[in-house]
């Protein structure tokens, strides 16, 4: 699946341009700066497809990518802080909840949590809207190359713990870096078991 083509195919920065719905969709969700861009490079194994930056706020519109015309990833704006004015992250905040809850071929979210920081107020008002309209997620903790091994099996159990009573959590959590690319293999393989159900 991802040994094949990703190309970039659109943008939107409101819900009445989003591209026609076509086999599944996968969103990658979360605070500014976690990383979801550059998860989206290391997952296609392409440094420039998605652009990344060092300051939050970098991703302003939902961008679409076609693998291998088999699936589209759907990197999204940040919620939380981010360097740009402060009724832009609300307008974003309000398209990616609007987005989230109402795309009817989004197969799954991936709710990334920087492992060093955890889940926060605002994460938690996005799994509550996933939940209310079932759509399925998981939570993928990224930047595991910045923490120690004791640091990140505190980090997964209470990450474990927080999401327990949630009915549209997937129960196991996935630990990534795209920095030494580690849990990117896995991360592949449970998208590509996603489209086999
Ligand atoms: P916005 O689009 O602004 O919401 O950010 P984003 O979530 O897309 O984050 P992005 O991929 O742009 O990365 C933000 C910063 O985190 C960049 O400086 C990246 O180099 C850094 N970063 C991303 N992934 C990792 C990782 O796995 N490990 C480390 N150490 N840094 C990372
Ligand atoms: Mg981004």
């Amino acid at each position: 699946l991802f040994a094949g083509a990703a190309d970039f195919f659109h943008a939107a920065d409101k819900l009445a341009v989003l591209p026609p719905m076509r086999g599944h969709e996968i969103a990658f969700a979360g605070r500014s700066n976690v990383g979801k861009s550059s998860l989206i490079n290391a997952l296609t194994g392409r440094n420039a497809l998605a652009r990344t930056s060092h300051t939050p706020g970098r991703t302003q519109q939902l961008n679409f990518f076609d693998i291998a015309g088999r699936l589209t990833l759907v990197d999204m704006p940040g919620y939380g802080y981010a360097a740009v004015e402060k009724a832009k992250v609300a307008a974003w905040t309000a398209l990616i909840h609007d987005y989230l809850r109402g795309r009817a071929n989004l197969a799954r979210v991936y709710v990334l949590v920087d492992s060093r920081h955890g889940l926060k107020p605002n994460d938690a008002a996005v799994l509550d809207e996933l939940d209310k309209a079932a759509v399925s997620y998981q939570i993928v903790l990224t930047k595991a190359d910045a923490l120690k091994q004791a640091e990140i099996q505190a980090r997964l159990d209470a990450t474990a713990a927080a999401i327990a009573r949630r009915p549209a959590a997937f129960p196991e959590i996935v630990l990534t870096s795209s920095r030494t690319d580690d849990g990117i293999q896995d991360l592949r393989a449970s998208i590509a078991r996603l489209l086999a159900e």
